[in-house]
């Protein structure tokens, strides 16, 4: 992993299975620098909390129209901050390439380079540390997720691409 080569991008997504480490990678090195996160994941169970008058999220909560308002969410913390001419880490799953799309699309529309760290955990450990959680989502989602992942490619827009095995 390059540091100073990740450091100069305007943003890092940071993607895995649920339980590959994400928010424990994402902490480990960036949490002592100017780079602001992003995690959809607290944006929905902050928002149903909110609008719920501080009723627990759980997983079994999630519906697709509610999605659509914490995409917007997101999308919109993104290009705030980008505006404000500030760096990002985006810790989100995005195991496919289609889900990664939506990320290059906005740093283009927005000028600004964007770089991945794809967190390559293996399933086995992704699903003990996914079952060891509070907030661990069914390990089906996580099978059906491994089933489907797409590691990033060079022809998907990315300035940086780093591939961690066994972190
Ligand atoms: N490299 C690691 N060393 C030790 N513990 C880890 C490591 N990666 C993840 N964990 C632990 O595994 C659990 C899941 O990791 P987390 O970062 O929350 O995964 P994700 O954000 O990808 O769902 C957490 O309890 C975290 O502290
Ligand atoms: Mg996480």
């Amino acid at each position: 992993m390059d540091r100073a080569r990740l450091d100069s991008l305007n943003i890092i997504l940071v993607c895995g299975l649920p339980g590959s480490g994400k928010s424990h990678f994402s902490k480990k090195y960036f949490q002592d620098t100017d780079r602001r996160r992003i995690n959809r994941k607290e944006i929905r169970r902050h928002l149903y909390e909110m609008l719920n008058f501080g009723r627990t999220w759980s997983e079994d909560k999630f519906n697709e129209t509610d999605e659509f308002l914490v995409k917007h969410v997101e999308r919109k913390t993104i290009e705030h901050l980008l505006q404000a001419r500030q760096r990002l880490l985006v810790d989100n799953t995005s195991v496919t390439r289609s889900s990664r799309q939506a990320y290059v699309s906005l740093a283009q529309r927005m000028h600004c380079s964007i770089g991945v760290v794809f967190l390559n955990t293996p399933v086995k450990l992704c699903l003990e540390r996914n079952a060891q959680q509070a907030d661990s989502v069914p390990g089906l989602a996580v099978t059906n997720l491994a089933a489907a992942l797409e590691l990033p490619t060079e022809n998907e827009g990315f300035r940086e691409i780093v591939i961690v095995e066994n972190y």
